[in-house]
């Protein structure tokens, strides 16, 4: 089943409720390892106040009830890297399989194209068997593979290095897709 979802840039006001869903996704799903998320949302919404160039926080939300279902950050590379983005998503455990994922990629890529962005990059742990899938399933092409690289629960895994095209991103288009930012 899909879901009416709408995708904004996430404002100061929403830093708790950000930060609320991705402490919940960190503790659901270890394999994500979105370690170190802040307990005060005072330093996190003055940092989604001063968002310029460098990234976004985009926020997928149920159209029908206004819930937040889902967080991408994307944070520009530095320097030589600037025309690259790295994407990190988090999607509540209750909304997945629902298209919420891959409204989040490609609002993340629509971004990445207003600021230059050419490339997306993700990490991913070999174990996450949906982040792996959800990559795939939307152009990503593996480019690289750190062994061993993360230490999760006691086990090591592989990090898993995506990458692809921002244009590329941008001409998958979601079949069910009726205006840009809603997904049914
Ligand atoms: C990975 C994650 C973001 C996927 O979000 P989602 O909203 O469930 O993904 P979508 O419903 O948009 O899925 C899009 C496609 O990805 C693939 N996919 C996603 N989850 C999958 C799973 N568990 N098994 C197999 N394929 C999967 C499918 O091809 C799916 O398309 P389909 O449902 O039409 O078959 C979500 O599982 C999550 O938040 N996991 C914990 C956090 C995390 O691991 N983040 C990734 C680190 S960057």
């Amino acid at each position: 089943m899909t879901v009416a979802v709408r995708v904004r840039a996430a404002a100061p006001a929403d830093a708790a409720a950000v930060l609320d869903l991705l402490g919940r996704v960190a503790r659901e799903s270890p394999l994500a390892a979105l370690e170190g998320v802040p307990a005060d949302p005072e330093p996190f919404a003055r940092a989604l106040g001063r968002m310029g160039d460098g990234g976004a926080v985009l926020l997928a939300e149920e159209v029908a009830e206004a819930t937040l279902v889902g967080v991408a950050v994307v944070a520009r590379g530095p320097g030589p890297a600037r025309h690259t983005a790295n994407l990190s998503l988090a999607v509540a455990e209750a909304a997945r399989r629902r298209g919420v994922g891959r409204a989040l990629v490609r609002a993340a890529a629509e971004w990445g194209a207003e600021q230059g962005v050419e490339r997306l990059t993700a990490s991913v742990a070999s174990g996450n068997g949906a982040a792996l899938a959800l990559f795939g399933a939307l152009g990503f092409s593996i480019e690289g593979r750190r062994p061993g690289h993360l230490r999760i629960g006691g086990a090591l895994y592989d990090e898993v290095l995506f990458g692809a095209g921002v244009a590329e991103v941008r001409a998958r288009r979601a079949p069910a897709l009726r205006r840009p930012g809603v997904v049914r």
